[in-house]
């Protein structure tokens, strides 16, 4: 019995895949490197370089390897690039997504897991929100996404294949251990982008926005730990092969930070009063978006990293051991 981990050379796959392989698990890991890196993908489990709507590959790796589940993070995650090139975002995220079910379904596989996205609920009036909220995403990204939530839901009411659906918030920070960090070259997100800047990086950093109706008018966004985050899907795994139901769960804390409040996170952890800019906002951007999470904590997580300067600071660290690296990830 082994997993799939589909984008496990990228920042959560990575991360996923230390922790399952901590737990004894045999682990696959299927990446195409377009945005991952193979050095990031655990000595102790197998990379397969290739494509997830490569359905010959996939049903072949899914047979040899007695995959019983598959956990699917491989796509593409930036709000602003999908309003830009949307089509490749109904590419990455839901065709791709379609053939990889296909191909699951094929071959047996039992679960499947799925990285979906708090974009999926657009512009929230109440806080926190929770999975049963009006759905309404405002990005390509976040429509992307839903649509492969709904194609998993009507495939698992047809076939013998059960799923968790994981809408992530903002995912940050770095393994414990440094044995892996967001590595993504030209990354955007905010914490990333800040350490990015303290360190001399970047010359200066912009705030997308203050005038949005939120207490100091910059976006609040519930930041949440990358190692937190993998110990959800690996609880849920565990939910679906007990015999538990398919289910729907946010991963977020329930606690929101504005833009500003990280910025100054940043500089207080670094100690460097770096440059920043207020600029206009960035199109797809909503106000603010904080986590419901009754239900993954019904099912007995429980966060060990709930902590903004403690998320900043591994961020901060793996930054500078990526400044160690010869062949370094490109910067912007
Ligand atoms: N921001 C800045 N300056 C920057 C970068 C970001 O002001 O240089 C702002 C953004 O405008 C936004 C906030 O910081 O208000 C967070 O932006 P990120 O790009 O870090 O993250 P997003 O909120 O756009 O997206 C992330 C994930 C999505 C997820 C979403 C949920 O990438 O998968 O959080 O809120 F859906």
């Amino acid at each position: 019995m082994a997993i799939l981990v589909t984008g496990g050379a990228g920042y959560i796959g990575s991360h996923m895949v230390l922790h399952l392989a901590d737990a004894g698990e045999n682990v696959v890991v299927l990446d195409n490197l377009t945005t991952g890196f193979s050095w990031l993908v655990d000595h102790r489990v197998k990379l397969v370089e290739g494509n997830v709507a490569d359905a010959e590959l996939v049903s072949k790796i899914i047979a040899e390897n007695e995959i019983d589940s598959i956990i699917h993070f491989a796509g593409s995650i930036i709000v602003p690039e999908s309003v830009e090139n949307p089509l490749k975002y109904y590419k990455n995220n839901t065709a791709n997504t379609r053939d990889l079910i296909a191909a699951a379904v094929a071959g047996g596989v039992k679960h499947f897991i799925f990285s979906s996205t708090a974009a999926v609920y657009g512009m929230v009036g109440l806080e926190p929100v929770a999975e049963d909220a009006i759905l309404s995403p405002v990005s390509p990204y976040g429509r992307s996404k839903l649509m492969s939530e709904w194609m998993l839901a009507d495939v698992a009411a047809a076939h013998p294949i059960t799923y968790g659906v994981l809408r992530y918030f903002n995912v940050a920070g770095a393994d414990p251990q440094m044995r892996s960090g967001q590595s993504t070259a030209g990354a955007t997100h905010l914490i990333k982008v800040a350490v990015q800047t303290a360190l001399g990086h970047r010359e200066t950093m912009s705030v997308f926005g203050d005038d949005y109706p939120t207490p100091d008018g910059t976006c609040v966004r519930d930041y949440i730990h990358v190692a937190d985050l993998v110990a959800a899907h690996g609880l849920l795994l565990g939910h679906l092969r007990d015999g538990g139901e398919s289910t729907t769960v946010n991963c977020g804390y329930g606690r929101g930070f504005s833009v500003d409040e990280v910025i100054s996170t940043v500089k207080s952890v670094t100690g460097i009063d770096f440059p920043v800019e207020h600029g206009p906002r960035r199109p797809g951007d909503p106000a603010s978006i904080v986590a419901g999470a009754d239900r993954i904590k019904a099912l007995g997580w429980v966060p060990k990293h709930d902590d903004l300067a403690g998320i900043v600071e591994m961020a901060y660290k793996w930054e500078k051991y990526l400044d160690t690296r010869n062949d370094r990830p490109s910067i912007l």
